[in-house]
Protein backbone atom coordinates (compact mmCIF):
# COMPACT_ATOMS: atom_id res chain seq x y z
CA UNK A 1 0.00 0.00 0.00
CA UNK A 2 1.23 3.43 -0.63
CA UNK A 3 2.63 5.65 2.85
CA UNK A 4 4.65 8.38 3.90
CA UNK A 5 7.17 8.05 6.00
CA UNK A 6 9.40 10.14 8.43
CA UNK A 7 12.93 8.77 9.40
CA UNK A 8 14.66 12.24 10.74
CA UNK A 9 13.39 15.02 12.00
CA UNK A 10 13.12 18.01 9.72
CA UNK A 11 12.00 20.23 7.44
CA UNK A 12 8.68 19.14 5.37
CA UNK A 13 11.30 17.51 2.74
CA UNK A 14 12.00 14.77 5.27
CA UNK A 15 8.29 13.08 4.20
CA UNK A 16 8.79 10.15 1.87
CA UNK A 17 6.47 8.82 -0.56
CA UNK A 18 7.06 5.02 -0.44
CA UNK A 19 5.22 1.79 -0.20
CA UNK A 20 4.48 -0.25 3.00
CA UNK A 21 2.96 -3.71 3.70
CA UNK A 22 -1.07 -3.79 3.95
CA UNK A 23 -1.51 -4.30 7.92
CA UNK A 24 -3.66 -7.57 9.17
CA UNK A 25 -6.08 -6.86 11.87
CA UNK A 26 -5.69 -8.25 15.35
CA UNK A 27 -8.76 -10.30 17.40
CA UNK A 28 -9.67 -6.61 18.50
CA UNK A 29 -8.81 -4.24 15.90
CA UNK A 30 -10.54 -3.07 12.66
CA UNK A 31 -8.84 -2.56 9.34
CA UNK A 32 -9.67 0.85 7.93
CA UNK A 33 -9.41 2.03 4.27
CA UNK A 34 -8.26 5.72 4.84
CA UNK A 35 -9.81 8.22 2.88
CA UNK A 36 -8.86 11.47 4.43
CA UNK A 37 -5.89 12.53 7.31
CA UNK A 38 -5.15 16.13 8.24
CA UNK A 39 -1.86 18.31 8.43
CA UNK A 40 -2.25 19.96 11.72
CA UNK A 41 0.30 20.85 14.55
CA UNK A 42 0.57 17.43 16.31
CA UNK A 43 1.86 16.09 12.47
CA UNK A 44 4.08 19.12 12.14
CA UNK A 45 5.75 18.24 16.04
CA UNK A 46 6.15 14.59 14.95
CA UNK A 47 7.94 15.52 11.89
CA UNK A 48 9.87 18.70 13.13
CA UNK A 49 9.14 19.49 16.25
CA UNK A 50 8.03 22.73 15.34
CA UNK A 51 5.61 23.90 17.28
CA UNK A 52 7.16 22.17 20.66
CA UNK A 53 6.30 24.76 23.63
CA UNK A 54 9.66 26.39 25.25
CA UNK A 55 10.69 24.67 27.43
CA UNK A 56 9.32 21.17 26.78
CA UNK A 57 11.58 19.88 23.89
CA UNK A 58 13.10 17.59 26.66
CA UNK A 59 9.41 16.00 26.83
CA UNK A 60 8.65 16.56 23.57
CA UNK A 61 11.95 13.79 22.58
CA UNK A 62 11.14 11.40 25.47
CA UNK A 63 7.75 11.38 23.61
CA UNK A 64 8.31 11.25 20.39
CA UNK A 65 11.53 10.30 20.02
CA UNK A 66 15.28 11.27 21.28
CA UNK A 67 17.10 11.71 17.69
CA UNK A 68 14.50 10.41 14.91
CA UNK A 69 11.00 10.03 15.49
CA UNK A 70 9.53 6.83 17.38
CA UNK A 71 6.79 6.75 14.92
CA UNK A 72 7.21 5.73 11.07
CA UNK A 73 4.14 6.53 9.55
CA UNK A 74 2.87 9.84 10.76
CA UNK A 75 -0.92 11.42 10.32
CA UNK A 76 -2.84 11.53 13.61
CA UNK A 77 -6.15 11.57 12.05
CA UNK A 78 -8.10 9.52 9.26
CA UNK A 79 -11.28 9.26 8.20
CA UNK A 80 -12.37 6.12 5.88
CA UNK A 81 -14.44 3.07 5.78
CA UNK A 82 -13.92 -0.47 7.87
CA UNK A 83 -13.04 -2.51 5.49
CA UNK A 84 -12.08 -5.54 7.66
CA UNK A 85 -12.79 -6.09 11.69
CA UNK A 86 -11.25 -8.70 13.55
CA UNK A 87 -13.04 -12.03 15.04
CA UNK A 88 -13.80 -10.41 18.78
CA UNK A 89 -14.56 -6.88 17.48
CA UNK A 90 -18.60 -6.06 18.16
CA UNK A 91 -19.22 -2.37 17.47
CA UNK A 92 -17.99 -1.97 13.97
CA UNK A 93 -18.56 -3.88 10.48
CA UNK A 94 -17.31 -3.65 7.12
CA UNK A 95 -18.63 -0.84 5.11
CA UNK A 96 -19.00 1.80 8.34
CA UNK A 97 -17.37 5.20 7.79
CA UNK A 98 -15.52 5.97 10.62
CA UNK A 99 -13.00 8.60 12.28
CA UNK A 100 -10.15 8.35 14.28
CA UNK A 101 -7.62 10.35 16.32
CA UNK A 102 -5.22 8.82 18.02
CA UNK A 103 -0.83 9.04 19.32
CA UNK A 104 -0.19 5.88 17.49
CA UNK A 105 -0.19 8.30 14.22
CA UNK A 106 -0.16 5.69 10.96
CA UNK A 107 -2.93 7.69 9.71
CA UNK A 108 -0.46 8.70 6.12
CA UNK A 109 -1.80 5.84 4.42
CA UNK A 110 -3.63 3.84 2.28
CA UNK A 111 -5.06 1.55 4.92
CA UNK A 112 -4.21 1.04 8.53
CA UNK A 113 -5.23 -0.71 11.87
CA UNK A 114 -7.35 0.66 15.14
CA UNK A 115 -8.14 -0.84 17.91
CA UNK A 116 -12.13 -0.99 18.35
CA UNK A 117 -11.99 0.69 21.73
CA UNK A 118 -9.83 4.19 20.68
CA UNK A 119 -10.81 7.16 19.98
CA UNK A 120 -12.46 6.01 17.11
CA UNK A 121 -16.08 5.90 15.89
CA UNK A 122 -19.33 6.44 12.96
CA UNK A 123 -18.26 9.54 11.64
CA UNK A 124 -20.81 12.19 11.06
CA UNK A 125 -23.20 11.46 7.85
CA UNK A 126 -23.74 14.68 6.67
CA UNK A 127 -19.95 15.51 6.04
CA UNK A 128 -17.32 14.22 3.47
CA UNK A 129 -14.10 12.10 4.62
CA UNK A 130 -12.00 15.39 4.47
CA UNK A 131 -14.62 17.15 6.62
CA UNK A 132 -14.67 14.51 9.06
CA UNK A 133 -11.12 14.59 9.21
CA UNK A 134 -10.68 18.16 9.61
CA UNK A 135 -12.83 18.02 13.15
CA UNK A 136 -10.97 15.73 15.89
CA UNK A 137 -7.35 17.38 16.61
CA UNK A 138 -8.97 20.53 16.83
CA UNK A 139 -12.65 20.46 17.95
CA UNK A 140 -11.53 17.64 20.79
CA UNK A 141 -9.09 19.85 22.27
CA UNK A 142 -11.03 22.80 22.91
CA UNK A 143 -13.89 20.58 23.82
CA UNK A 144 -11.83 18.95 26.24
CA UNK A 145 -10.55 22.79 27.76
CA UNK A 146 -14.01 24.40 27.13
CA UNK A 147 -15.56 22.04 29.07
CA UNK A 148 -13.97 19.38 31.09
CA UNK A 149 -11.12 21.48 32.64
CA UNK A 150 -12.68 25.06 32.45
CA UNK A 151 -16.46 24.04 32.87
CA UNK A 152 -17.85 26.82 30.93
CA UNK A 153 -20.81 28.13 31.13
CA UNK A 154 -23.93 29.66 29.86
CA UNK A 155 -23.76 33.31 30.06
CA UNK A 156 -20.19 33.56 30.50
CA UNK A 157 -17.59 35.59 28.81
CA UNK A 158 -14.68 33.80 26.93
CA UNK A 159 -11.72 34.84 24.64
CA UNK A 160 -10.45 32.73 21.95
CA UNK A 161 -6.46 34.04 21.61
CA UNK A 162 -5.89 32.37 18.06
CA UNK A 163 -9.50 32.09 17.01
CA UNK A 164 -8.57 31.48 13.10
CA UNK A 165 -6.49 28.29 13.36
CA UNK A 166 -6.85 24.71 13.68
CA UNK A 167 -7.97 24.42 17.02
CA UNK A 168 -9.60 28.42 17.47
CA UNK A 169 -11.99 27.70 14.93
CA UNK A 170 -13.87 25.13 16.78
CA UNK A 171 -13.26 26.91 20.34
CA UNK A 172 -15.40 29.82 19.05
CA UNK A 173 -18.23 27.60 17.51
CA UNK A 174 -18.11 25.31 20.74
CA UNK A 175 -18.34 28.43 23.44
CA UNK A 176 -20.96 29.69 21.23
CA UNK A 177 -22.51 26.38 21.44
CA UNK A 178 -22.08 26.24 25.45
CA UNK A 179 -24.06 30.12 25.66
CA UNK A 180 -21.08 31.68 26.15
CA UNK A 181 -20.83 35.60 25.11
CA UNK A 182 -17.30 35.14 22.72
CA UNK A 183 -14.39 37.34 21.82
CA UNK A 184 -12.11 35.96 18.83
CA UNK A 185 -8.85 37.09 18.57
CA UNK A 186 -6.81 37.12 14.86
CA UNK A 187 -5.10 38.46 12.44
CA UNK A 188 -6.65 41.64 10.20
CA UNK A 189 -7.16 39.13 7.55
CA UNK A 190 -9.69 36.45 9.61
CA UNK A 191 -11.69 39.14 11.35
CA UNK A 192 -14.68 38.49 9.23
CA UNK A 193 -13.46 34.99 8.62
CA UNK A 194 -14.47 34.52 12.83
CA UNK A 195 -17.10 36.66 12.70
CA UNK A 196 -18.39 34.60 10.67
CA UNK A 197 -18.35 31.11 13.22
CA UNK A 198 -20.22 33.58 15.75
CA UNK A 199 -18.01 35.10 17.46
CA UNK A 200 -19.79 38.30 18.90
CA UNK A 201 -16.75 40.31 18.85
CA UNK A 202 -13.53 39.90 17.24
CA UNK A 203 -9.82 41.76 18.28
CA UNK A 204 -7.13 42.28 15.63
CA UNK A 205 -4.09 41.67 17.04
CA UNK A 206 -1.72 43.78 15.13
CA UNK A 207 -4.07 46.62 16.15
CA UNK A 208 -4.96 46.01 19.74
CA UNK A 209 -3.37 44.04 22.96
CA UNK A 210 -6.24 42.50 24.17
CA UNK A 211 -4.78 42.55 27.49
CA UNK A 212 -5.01 46.02 27.98
CA UNK A 213 -8.64 46.57 27.62
CA UNK A 214 -10.22 47.42 30.92
CA UNK A 215 -12.60 43.88 30.93
CA UNK A 216 -12.33 41.09 32.91
CA UNK A 217 -13.80 37.63 31.04
CA UNK A 218 -14.22 33.62 33.07
CA UNK A 219 -12.27 31.90 30.61
CA UNK A 220 -9.16 33.20 28.10
CA UNK A 221 -8.09 30.21 26.23
CA UNK A 222 -4.92 30.63 24.57
CA UNK A 223 -3.87 28.74 21.79
CA UNK A 224 -1.32 30.81 20.72
CA UNK A 225 2.79 29.89 21.31
CA UNK A 226 4.58 32.66 23.13
CA UNK A 227 2.81 35.49 22.13
CA UNK A 228 0.81 35.86 25.87
CA UNK A 229 0.79 34.82 29.56
CA UNK A 230 -1.34 34.59 32.79
CA UNK A 231 0.92 36.69 34.33
CA UNK A 232 0.04 39.07 31.64
CA UNK A 233 -3.63 37.75 31.29
CA UNK A 234 -4.71 37.61 35.08
CA UNK A 235 -5.75 41.10 35.35
CA UNK A 236 -8.19 40.11 32.47
CA UNK A 237 -9.87 37.60 34.38
CA UNK A 238 -12.82 37.39 37.00
CA UNK A 239 -12.19 36.14 40.38
CA UNK A 240 -12.93 32.37 39.77
CA UNK A 241 -11.47 32.44 35.87
CA UNK A 242 -9.61 30.23 33.90
CA UNK A 243 -6.68 30.58 31.71
CA UNK A 244 -6.53 27.70 29.40
CA UNK A 245 -2.87 27.16 28.10
CA UNK A 246 -3.44 24.87 25.15
CA UNK A 247 -0.17 26.18 23.52
CA UNK A 248 1.71 26.16 26.95
CA UNK A 249 5.04 25.89 28.00
CA UNK A 250 6.93 24.65 31.32
CA UNK A 251 5.92 27.78 32.88
CA UNK A 252 2.36 27.09 32.03
CA UNK A 253 3.15 23.64 33.72
CA UNK A 254 4.44 25.17 36.90
CA UNK A 255 1.42 27.81 36.87
CA UNK A 256 -1.31 25.55 37.07
CA UNK A 257 0.22 23.41 40.13
CA UNK A 258 0.32 26.49 41.85
CA UNK A 259 -2.77 27.93 41.23
CA UNK A 260 -4.48 24.76 41.61
CA UNK A 261 -3.78 25.15 45.05
CA UNK A 262 -5.76 28.09 45.68
CA UNK A 263 -8.92 28.76 45.32
CA UNK A 264 -8.86 31.53 42.82
CA UNK A 265 -7.89 32.25 39.31
CA UNK A 266 -6.87 29.09 37.70
CA UNK A 267 -4.37 28.01 34.60
CA UNK A 268 -4.99 24.94 33.13
CA UNK A 269 -2.10 22.70 31.30
CA UNK A 270 -2.30 19.24 29.58
CA UNK A 271 -4.77 17.60 27.06
CA UNK A 272 -3.49 16.08 23.88
CA UNK A 273 -4.34 12.36 24.45
CA UNK A 274 -6.62 13.15 27.84
CA UNK A 275 -9.22 14.65 24.99
CA UNK A 276 -8.78 11.46 22.89
CA UNK A 277 -12.14 10.19 23.77
CA UNK A 278 -14.56 7.80 21.97
CA UNK A 279 -17.43 9.64 23.91
CA UNK A 280 -16.31 13.06 23.07
CA UNK A 281 -15.74 12.43 19.04
CA UNK A 282 -19.60 11.19 19.44
CA UNK A 283 -20.66 14.13 20.97
CA UNK A 284 -18.87 15.81 18.36
CA UNK A 285 -20.84 14.02 15.84
CA UNK A 286 -24.18 14.71 17.25
CA UNK A 287 -23.35 18.08 17.36
CA UNK A 288 -22.44 18.31 13.61
CA UNK A 289 -24.94 15.91 12.77
CA UNK A 290 -27.97 18.70 14.09
CA UNK A 291 -25.83 21.44 12.44
CA UNK A 292 -24.97 23.14 15.62
CA UNK A 293 -20.99 22.72 14.12
CA UNK A 294 -19.25 23.64 11.33
CA UNK A 295 -16.11 21.36 9.97
CA UNK A 296 -13.48 24.00 8.90
CA UNK A 297 -11.23 22.85 5.90
CA UNK A 298 -9.30 25.85 4.35
CA UNK A 299 -7.47 23.52 1.67
CA UNK A 300 -7.08 19.76 0.63
CA UNK A 301 -4.43 18.37 -0.69
CA UNK A 302 -3.58 14.71 -1.83
CA UNK A 303 -1.26 12.55 -0.52
CA UNK A 304 1.01 12.80 -2.95
CA UNK A 305 1.57 16.13 -1.96
CA UNK A 306 1.68 15.98 1.63
CA UNK A 307 5.21 17.97 1.44
CA UNK A 308 3.40 21.19 0.25
CA UNK A 309 0.66 20.21 2.90
CA UNK A 310 3.03 20.68 5.53
CA UNK A 311 4.64 23.94 4.02
CA UNK A 312 1.47 25.81 3.91
CA UNK A 313 0.65 24.68 7.51
CA UNK A 314 3.77 26.02 8.39
CA UNK A 315 3.71 28.96 6.60
CA UNK A 316 0.86 30.70 9.00
CA UNK A 317 -1.23 31.21 6.49
CA UNK A 318 -4.00 29.04 7.16
CA UNK A 319 -7.28 29.64 8.32
CA UNK A 320 -9.02 26.71 9.97
CA UNK A 321 -7.65 23.17 9.31
CA UNK A 322 -5.52 21.36 6.13
CA UNK A 323 -6.51 17.95 5.02
CA UNK A 324 -4.82 15.17 2.92
CA UNK A 325 -7.16 13.04 0.44
CA UNK A 326 -5.76 9.64 0.48
CA UNK A 327 -6.60 8.35 -3.00
CA UNK A 328 -7.68 4.46 -3.96
CA UNK A 329 -6.75 2.92 -7.44
N1 LIG B 1 -2.60 21.09 24.49
C1 LIG B 1 -3.12 20.45 23.48
O1 LIG B 1 -3.72 19.40 23.63
C2 LIG B 1 -3.03 21.03 22.10
C3 LIG B 1 -3.86 20.53 21.08
C4 LIG B 1 -3.81 21.12 19.84
C5 LIG B 1 -2.91 22.15 19.58
N2 LIG B 1 -2.08 22.58 20.57
C6 LIG B 1 -1.13 23.67 20.31
O2 LIG B 1 -1.85 24.86 20.08
C7 LIG B 1 -1.13 25.67 19.17
C8 LIG B 1 -2.03 26.20 18.08
O3 LIG B 1 -2.51 25.14 17.30
P1 LIG B 1 -3.42 25.43 16.02
O4 LIG B 1 -3.49 24.16 15.26
O5 LIG B 1 -4.69 26.10 16.41
O6 LIG B 1 -2.46 26.47 15.26
P2 LIG B 1 -2.73 27.33 13.95
O7 LIG B 1 -3.80 26.70 13.16
O8 LIG B 1 -1.42 27.56 13.34
O9 LIG B 1 -3.33 28.73 14.51
C9 LIG B 1 -2.51 29.69 15.07
C10 LIG B 1 -3.36 30.85 15.56
O10 LIG B 1 -2.48 31.80 16.16
C11 LIG B 1 -2.78 33.10 15.66
N3 LIG B 1 -1.58 33.94 15.72
C12 LIG B 1 -0.47 33.86 14.95
N4 LIG B 1 0.41 34.82 15.30
C13 LIG B 1 -0.16 35.50 16.33
C14 LIG B 1 0.25 36.61 17.12
N5 LIG B 1 1.41 37.23 16.92
N6 LIG B 1 -0.59 37.04 18.08
C15 LIG B 1 -1.79 36.45 18.29
N7 LIG B 1 -2.24 35.39 17.56
C16 LIG B 1 -1.43 34.93 16.59
C17 LIG B 1 -3.27 32.84 14.27
O11 LIG B 1 -4.03 33.96 13.82
P3 LIG B 1 -3.85 34.55 12.32
O12 LIG B 1 -3.77 33.34 11.41
O13 LIG B 1 -5.06 35.36 12.10
O14 LIG B 1 -2.55 35.30 12.35
C18 LIG B 1 -4.12 31.59 14.45
O15 LIG B 1 -5.39 31.93 14.93
C19 LIG B 1 0.05 24.84 18.67
O16 LIG B 1 1.18 25.23 19.39
C20 LIG B 1 -0.32 23.43 19.04
O17 LIG B 1 0.81 22.63 19.28
C21 LIG B 1 -2.13 22.04 21.83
Amino acid sequence: MKAVTCEQYGPPEVLKITTALKPVPKAHEVLIKIKASTANAADCNVRGLTYVPPGLGWLARVMLGFSKPKINIPGSVLAGEVEAVGEAVNTFKPGDQVFWIGPEMGAYAAYACRPEKGALTLKPDNTTFEEAAAVPYGALTALYFLREKAAIQSGQKVLIHGASGGVGVYAVQLAKYFGAEVTGVCSTANVEFVQSLGADRVIDYTKEDFTRRNEKGDIIMDIVVGKTSFTRCKHALTPKGYYLAVAGGLKDMLQMIRTSMGSGKKVVFGGGSESEKKEYLDFLRTLIEAEKLKPIVDKSFPLENIVEAHRYVESGQKRGNITISIGHP
